[in-house]
């Protein structure tokens, strides 16, 4: 004791909220960084040094934050939520379904706090007014079969200004400020997100699949559209029937009318032109 003070370390700008009403999600290991390459890489660091399930790493920003597809995520400080989850694979025989549900949750998420009501883009883009405002990042552990756990990395454009955005993704990127006007409490809105996903992951253990789906479809705004899936080089067109039970895409071809299930591809919708 030197009588001298410690100084005191800086108060994160973005904290879990203090009511918090997971019992599972950012409960037993959570790991905050001002800045990191990305979450997901670090979770996926943690899991394989045996963190736990429900593991949750945060950060205010990212230098290397990473999207679908190779895709580079912008991850501005003080603009943004980006944090990544690391939990069991689940169901065991198609992990893939938990992304459709992480999209339920962020969505339902951003809806009870705005008022919004996102809509999902197969599998899990979230788009508000033809822009995406949030999307998710699930990597399955390679390490071995059956995989040990599925990081799970969500990114959500909450405060960042148009002026925020790459000049690239300008017309497709949005946020929730552009999209209302208002700036939204990201501490806030990442504790609604926890328990969402807490809900609808623990409702798939629970075997409260079909209900999950049926949200999913609700929300679902490729589901009746017309589409076209980039698969590489491959590009599939069609009409979308449905989502199903695998999450599973189901596309009528427009050259033949069969019926094909697609499990991953890049999807855009394609407008009717008047
Ligand atoms: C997408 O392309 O739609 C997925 C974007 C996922 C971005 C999040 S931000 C937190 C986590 N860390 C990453 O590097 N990526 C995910």
């Amino acid at each position: 004791m030197t009588g001298m003070l410690e100084p005191t370390p800086p108060a994160p700008a973005l904290a879990l909220p203090g009511d918090l009403q997971t019992r599972l999600l950012g409960r037993v290991t959570v790991e905050y960084h001002q800045e990191v390459a990305s979450t997901n890489t670090r979770a996926r660091e943690l899991a394989l040094a045996g963190a736990p399930e429900g593991t949750l790493v945060w950060a205010e920003s990212q230098s290397g934050g990473r999207g679908r597809l190779g895709r580079p995520w912008h991850s501005p400080p003080g603009a943004g939520l980006y944090f990544s989850l690391i939990l069991d694979p689940w169901p065991k025989e198609n992990p893939s379904f938990l992304t459709l549900a992480a999209g339920l949750s962020v969505a339902e998420a951003i809806n009870q706090m705005t008022s919004l009501q996102p809509g999902i883009k197969w599998p899990n883009d979230l788009l508000i007014q033809d822009k995406k405002i949030a999307g998710i990042l699930a990597e399955l552990d390679s390490g071995g079969l059956p995989p040990r756990f599925v990081v799970l990395g969500v990114g959500v454009n909450v405060n960042l200004q148009p002026t925020d955005i790459p000049d690239e993704i300008r017309d497709t990127a949005g946020s929730l400020l552009a999209a209302t006007g208002k700036t939204w409490d990201r501490s806030a809105l990442l504790g609604i997100i926890l328990e969402k996903i807490e809900g609808n992951y623990l409702g798939l253990k629970a075997g409260r699949h079909n209900d999950i789906l049926q949200r999913y479809r609700r929300n679902s705004i490729t589901i009746g559209a017309r589409v076209r899936v980039r698969q590489g080089h491959v590009v599939l067109e069609g009409q979308v029937r449905d989502v199903d039970h695998r999450g599973r895409l189901l596309l009528e071809s427009t050259s033949g009318g069969s019926l094909m299930a697609v499990e991953a591809g890049e999807v855009s919708l394609v407008r009717p032109v008047f």
